[in-house]
């Protein structure tokens, strides 16, 4: 325990701040920390709302909400279907709109890449995972190639703004260093770290310790975005360069249409302050967020919350009447961002039930296999409900998602399957463009090689492709 005599305001100041919340064991091996240590969990503790705890270990949580109740009221979202009777006049009045917009450089990039990618099993962040069929190329490549593409096609500079977390920070930063930034410009290019929050037994509601002198953290959730977003400076710095909208997407999608025009085009047209591209769900208990309309506001309900007797409801033409599956790709307007900013109160906490394990109060090591710990993460897609004009926009699943979560062997979201789902797309393409494909031959497109199936036949020669191959530019 930090002792007057140690002389140290700071620590003084932990100890009544630890001692008020009933948190006094983080400092139960204070005596043994070295100074560097002592420094090392002061800082923690600093940083650590205690108010904000207790309020999310007692209060209300949406974890808390009825589910059921939420979902008998659930209908499906204001949406652009892809079979939009329409379809033809206001797509191309839309994605003139976004082009426009491309054009005059109003759009910016947000990439969440904070996760740990635990489930995959690979021991380095996320979008380093090579994952190209033909190339090789990690996640990172394939995002960074489709925005130069994009830079080459609008004669703009789109700029990347990358959400880390504390695990990823110090790795993705090098790793673009030690790659010239995948080609990007040193402005169109910025880190910035999402926060984290102290997990807490389940039972207790106190505070664990990974080690000693050491806090267990974790990352606060992709709605850490919002905060982090503002907090970095990265969103005075989009506004100053003129971004009005911002595409949002997951590091684990490489088959994500990064400005997706058509999304872009109608979230415009809409003046919607957020626009969603979904899928349409095959299977009603698909493991996907379902995008849903409830008391007039739009929001997410994860398929885990989602009770299977609404899941399986049907329209009176038999169709899923909650079909909308979110594949985490979202437009928001810079403004919207802006404003919701402002208020602490936007994206609440969900409280989650994990394994973890912690140093008990002797001091030894405990290793949990069953959920013991509570952790706190936010949602980017709990700002819905706050969106004005909020709408979904359909896409076809084969063309705009493949995420990759799991090791091989799993049943889905594989490498195997991912590397499968990018070598059809470009498959599609090519025979699109009128270039027959062997079968069991894989291929590849760079997006800067070639952006759509139209660009392909001036540049391929032969038309007929016989072994594997990467179309890529010559550099
Ligand atoms: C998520 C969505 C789900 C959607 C699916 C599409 C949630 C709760 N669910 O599921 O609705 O259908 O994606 O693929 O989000 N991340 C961070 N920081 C964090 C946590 C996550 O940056 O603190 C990033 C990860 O790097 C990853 C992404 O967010 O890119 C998704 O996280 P993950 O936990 O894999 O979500 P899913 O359960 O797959």
């Amino acid at each position: 325990m930090p002792s007057e005599t140690t002389n140290d305001a700071a620590a003084t100041d932990i100890a009544a701040r630890v001692a008020s919340y009933q948190q006094e064991h983080l400092l139960a091996f204070w005596d043994e920390l070295s100074v560097e240590e002592r420094a090392r969990l002061t800082e923690q503790i600093s940083a650590i709302d205690f108010a904000q705890i207790a309020e999310l270990i007692s209060g209300d949580s949406s974890d808390d909400d009825d589910w059921d109740a939420i979902a008998s009221r659930a209908t499906s979202p204001p949406a652009i279907r892809l079979s939009h009777h329409e379809k033809d006049r206001d797509e191309l009045v839309a994605i003139e709109a976004a082009e426009h917009a491309l054009r005059s450089g109003k759009l910016g990039v947000v990439l969440v890449a904070g996760g740990q990618g635990s489930r995959l099993g690979f021991p380095h962040p996320k979008g380093m995972y090579p994952i190209g069929p033909v190339s090789n190329r990690t996640l990172f490549e394939f995002h960074v190639d489709q925005i130069l593409a994009l830079n080459e096609r609008y004669g703009v500079s789109i700029p990347l703004y990358l959400m880390t977390s504390p695990a990823t920070h110090v790795e993705t930063i090098e790793y673009f260093r030690q790659h010239n930034n995948l080609g990007l410009a040193d402005d169109d290019l910025h880190f910035f770290c999402q926060g984290t929050m102290p997990a807490v037994d389940a039972e207790t509601g106190k505070i664990l310790l990974a080690d000693r002198g050491e806090i267990f953290v974790n990352p606060d959730g992709h709605g850490g975005m919002l905060e982090a977003f503002d907090k970095s400076g990265c969103l005075n710095h989009a506004s100053s360069r003129g971004v009005e909208q911002l595409f949002y997407f997951q590091v684990d999608n490489p088959l994500v249409s990064i400005c997706d025009r058509r999304l872009l085009g109608f979230h415009l047209l809409r003046e919607s302050e957020l626009t969603t591209q979904v899928i349409a769900k095959t299977n009603p208990l698909e493991r996907v967020g379902n995008v849903v309309l409830v008391d007039g506001r739009m929001m997410v309900i994860e398929y885990s919350d989602l009770p299977e007797s609404a899941a399986r409801r049907t329209d009176h033409d038999g169709e899923l009447e909650l079909w909308a599956g979110s594949i985490a790709v979202h437009v928001f307007d810079l403004a919207f961002l802006q404003r919701a900013s402002l208020d602490a109160s936007s994206l609440p906490f969900h409280r989650a039930h994990k394994a973890v394990s912690y140093i008990d109060g002797n001091g030894e090591q405990v290793v949990s296999t069953v959920p013991n710990a509570i952790k706190f993460e936010r949602f980017i897609f709990d700002l819905m409900p706050s969106a004005n004009n909020a709408i979904v926009v359909e896409a076809d699943v084969d063309r705009v998602f493949a995420p990759l979560k799991n090791a091989s062997g799993a049943a889905k979201d594989t490498p195997e399957t991912t590397r499968a789902a990018i070598v059809r797309e470009s498959k599609r393409m090519l025979e699109q463009a009128g270039i027959s494909v062997a079968d069991d031959v894989a291929v590849e497109i760079n997006p800067r090689f070639a952006f759509d199936a139209n660009e392909l036949p001036a540049k391929v020669t032969d038309r007929a492709v016989s072994r594997d191959t990467y179309f890529t530019p010559l550099e």
